[in-house]
């Protein structure tokens, strides 16, 4: 597997802990998954220095708007350089179609749709008026996520396998929620699962963060979860 199919996140509250870790992994890592915390405080600098040192930046923006904001969102991701943008599908075809028809015009940058987030469980979804299961929803808003148009979808390692029979060979399926086997969980624990698990289940691409970004030794965390956890 490539390298680049490996995504750090980058969950850091500012540049320089970001830089450092960037500094460790060297081209160890290809990919890196900046979110609102980092780019909040470091700002759109830090993007552009990691795409200048030849990585490829997901930018993982969750975005939940009115669909002019949404496309204002993935035009100012596109100018920037990165790899990928995050749209929640469950803001409808409006929104995802927002962002797939802003995207166009940036032949580097996928739209990637987010189903149902990996904490959440049956009970969060009756919650707040969703009366399916976790895998009957993600599998509703996949579908409406491909048929507008995204390029893949997030998913746990759980749903990968149905997502990628669902859907076929085509989407991006990105897999977080991964552990290193024997490793804690965490707040991953409904729907966590080891990165081989997640390729063999038919992930094109893992997100792991603090089983890598806080390891005493990133570059030998990274190997492992690249060596199938
Ligand atoms: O837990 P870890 O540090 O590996 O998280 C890496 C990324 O995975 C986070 O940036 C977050 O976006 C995503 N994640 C998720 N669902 C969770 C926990 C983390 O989607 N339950």
């Amino acid at each position: 597997m490539s390298g680049s199919n490996t995504i750090v996140a980058l969950d850091f509250a500012g540049r320089r802990e970001a830089e450092a870790l960037a500094d460790r992994l060297g081209n160890a890592c290809g990919h890196y998954k900046i979110g609102l915390e980092l780019l909040t405080a470091a700002g759109p600098g830090l993007v552009e220095e990691l795409i200048g040192r030849g990585h490829e930046v997901f930018l993982d923006l969750k975005l939940f708007e009115i669909p002019n904001s949404v496309a204002g969102a993935v035009r100012a991701a596109g100018a920037l350089g990165a790899s990928m943008v995050t749209v929640h599908a469950m803001g409808g075809t409006g929104i995802m179609s927002a962002a797939v028809a802003a995207a166009r015009e940036f032949p580097g940058l996928r739209v990637i749709a987010l189903t149902v987030v990996t904490s959440m469980t049956g009970s969060d979804l009756a919650d707040i008026g969703i009366g399916t299961s976790t895998e009957e929803q993600v599998l509703r808003l996949a579908r409406l996520a491909v048929d507008a148009g995204c390029d893949g979808l997030v998913a746990s390692p759980r749903e990968a396998g149905a997502l990628r029979a669902a859907l076929g060979p085509r989407p991006l399926i990105v897999t977080p929620g991964i552990t290193l086997a024997g490793g804690e969980p965490g707040e991953h624990a409904a729907r966590a699962g080891t990165a081989r698990a997640a390729f063999a289940a038919g992930a094109s691409h893992v997100v792991v963060g603090r089983a890598v970004t806080r390891a005493a030794d990133p570059v030998a965390a990274l190997r492992r979860v690249r060596e199938g956890g």
